[in-house]
């Protein structure tokens, strides 16, 4: 069955705040639709829209809750395990061609299980695909990527992804290792929100050796860690302990205070904060910081344990950026790393031109 609308990625748990994004961003660009998902499904469909004019009007950096974001082209339903490729190619009739293909599935414990399928799948689909001119023999990012996201052994829904405008990552997860001589697990968030909240110029162009940073609520140290390898000296404000693979950077220095109270020597580069405190106080200090000059740039972690977590979302960084008293681009998402919890990258968009 053909479909149209969107296809988003979400972590497991975090459907309803995915639905009332996409629901309210939708409605906000002239798409009214609705979203159809289930609990702890880890996707969300967001249909009765006009899904081209849809997913350009919601590009996937400015959506919060999603790890992916595709355009639905069919919703296959009693697949036969024998010929599983058979309802693709007619879906696919009359259409162009594509530069790729990842079959995946959802991140739900449900969906785990179709690993093996997909990955099968995928490598009996992909030469079928070009035998027909549906794939390209090389991977091209000028054509779309094509999307098989199997449900269910006999239930696939397929979609299309702009290479521009979708995650490279099968499932939308991005595969960072942790290093052994990593602080703390918590060191791949930040690893992560550099890597996703910005863009290659912008990871080249901010992140300087011989910068300095901030780092709010710093223990055991793997976020400062995480900027003291790229050769930026950090002061690390927490009143628990570093492990001893921070401090062997020999640029990272600790300072036992309140990250609430505590106030830079001089204006910081940088300044990121993971402390485990109530959204709200975290964004009112985070503005404060910007409203002072005390940084040109931050990551800050948002904790959301509460149930209303998308309201919260929003109100959170309409205070940020309301109290912050200046423009400034501000960048959110809920990562793959991140748990009841999203990241925020704010940048202050005259030193971001400064150093473009
Ligand atoms: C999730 S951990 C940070 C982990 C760290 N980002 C890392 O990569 O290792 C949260 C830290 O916030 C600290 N914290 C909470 N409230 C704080 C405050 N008011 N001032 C300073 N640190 C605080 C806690 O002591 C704890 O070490």
């Amino acid at each position: 069955m053909t479909a149209d609308g969107l296809l988003c990625y979400c972590r497991p748990g975090f459907e309803p705040e995915l639905a009332a994004e996409l629901s309210e961003r939708a409605a906000e660009a002239g798409f009214p639709g609705y979203a159809r998902t289930e609990r702890n499904s880890g996707y969300v469909q967001f249909l009765g829209a006009e899904g081209l004019g849809l997913t350009q009007a919601l590009p996937l950096h400015t959506l919060i809750f999603a790890r992916q974001k595709l355009r639905l082209i069919a919703d296959l339903t009693g697949m036969d395990p024998k010929d599983r490729i058979a309802p693709i190619f007619d879906a696919l009739a009359g259409g162009g061609r594509y530069g790729d293909l990842l079959v995946e599935h959802p991140d739900s414990d449900e969906a785990k299980p179709l690993a093996g399928l997909a990955r099968a799948f995928g490598n009996a689909l992909r030469p079928a695909l070009r035998q027909r001119g549906l794939l390209t023999a090389k991977e091209d990012p000028r054509l779309p990527r094509l999307h098989v996201c199997f449900l269910d052994g006999d239930h696939a829904l397929l979609a299309a992804g702009d290479v521009r405008d979708s995650s490279p990552w099968p499932s939308g997860v991005p595969r960072l290792r942790q290093s052994s001589e990593a602080p703390s697990r918590s060191a791949l968030k930040l690893e992560e929100a550099l890597l996703t909240l910005l863009t290659p110029d912008e990871r080249e162009r901010l992140i300087k050796p011989g910068m300095n940073a901030a780092d709010l609520g710093a223990a055991p140290g793997g976020w400062s860690w995480v900027l003291a390898r790229q050769h930026i000296r950090v002061l690390a404000i927490d009143n628990g302990p570093l492990a001893e693979s921070a401090l062997a950077t020999g640029i990272i220095e600790h300072i036992r205070a309140d990250g609430f109270l505590w106030t830079p020597p001089k204006p910081m580069d940088w300044m990121v904060c993971d402390m485990v405190e109530s959204p709200r106080r975290v964004a009112t200090r985070m503005a404060e910081w910007f409203a002072n000059d005390g940084c040109q740039h931050s990551v800050f972690n948002l904790k959301l344990p509460m149930k209303k977590r998308w309201d919260e979302t929003r109100m959170c960084l309409d205070l940020f950026e309301r109290k912050a008293g200046k423009p400034l681009v501000i960048r959110a998402k809920q990562l793959y790393h991140d748990r009841e919890e999203i990241t925020v990258f704010a940048t202050n968009p005259e030193a971001r031109a400064r150093a473009l």
